[in-house]
């Protein structure tokens, strides 16, 4: 699917939800839902490649998923790793950087062990930014952030003049540009702690659309949506 006129954001975020209800409906278990969903990521990264999206991030399992039942977590980390390691040669073969973002001391050994591997090989790609924002939360970044900063600040020994483009600097995106356009599926219209800062001027696409069923037909309407509007950034035009 290629567009030759419509103009592309240059970071799309998407927080991929409604796998679990997509799987009841289907009377199977939570995880099949994740699992077909894995085909939705594979879709919506061709659909950017195609058409240069710059960066795609895309939320993937929050601070706050740990508290779902064990089973489900392990099944989660489970297929990362068996999704990094298939799509590894996609990766190369279509000049995507790969990264995650997120609190890594908390994720499993061998789940950290095969998102670096990948990193470290794509390090030099130059295409698409894939983003996967694992174990992250938004409060999470800006606290880890402020941490950072006062560390930083007792370390220099003196009082480091703070604005927002420091602030942003230690955030865990630090370097990413913000978010043009933040898409979320099945219906849900919140930001569920997500890039709170980073979200600050961002365009926001709800779509009715279950996780596992949307594709690049339906990635493609949000991004018509988001040319459709005007961004004024608090000023009058
Ligand atoms: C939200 O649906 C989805 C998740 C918590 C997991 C998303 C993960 C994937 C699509 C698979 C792995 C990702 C990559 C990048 C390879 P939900 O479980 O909250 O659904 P519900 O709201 O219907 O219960």
């Amino acid at each position: 699917m290629e567009n030759n006129e419509v103009r592309m954001p240059c970071h799309v975020t998407i927080i991929m939800d409604g796998n679990g209800r997509w799987a009841k409906k289907q009377g199977k278990l939570r995880l099949f839902g994740h699992n077909v969903g894995v085909e939705s990521v594979r879709e919506c990264c061709e659909y950017a490649v195609e058409n240069g999206i710059r960066y795609l991030s895309l939320f993937a399992f929050s601070e706050e998923n740990w508290g779902r039942p064990k089973a489900e977590v392990e099944g989660l980390m489970a297929l990362m790793v068996k999704s990094v390691l298939a799509e590894r040669p996609t990766f190369m073969k279509q000049n995507v950087r790969f990264r995650v973002i997120g609190h890594r001391e908390s994720l499993p050994e061998d789940v950290l062990k095969n998102i670096e591997l990948a990193e470290n090989e794509t390090s030099g790609n130059t295409g698409l930014n894939l983003i996967v924002m694992l174990s992250y939360s938004g409060k999470w970044d800006i606290v880890q952030a402020a941490r950072r900063l006062a560390k930083a600040t007792l370390e220099a020994g003196h009082e480091i003049d703070i604005d927002e483009a420091v602030f942003s600097s230690y955030l865990s995106t630090e370097g990413i540009p913000d978010p043009d356009l933040m898409i979320r599926t099945s219906g849900e219209q919140r930001l569920s702690n997500y890039m709170l800062w980073q979200c600050a001027y961002t365009e926001f696409y709800f779509s009715p659309v279950l996780w596992p069923d949307f594709r690049k037909k339906d990635l493609d309407l949000a991004i018509r949506s988001f040319n459709s509007r005007e961004r004024r950034y608090g000023k009058t035009e």
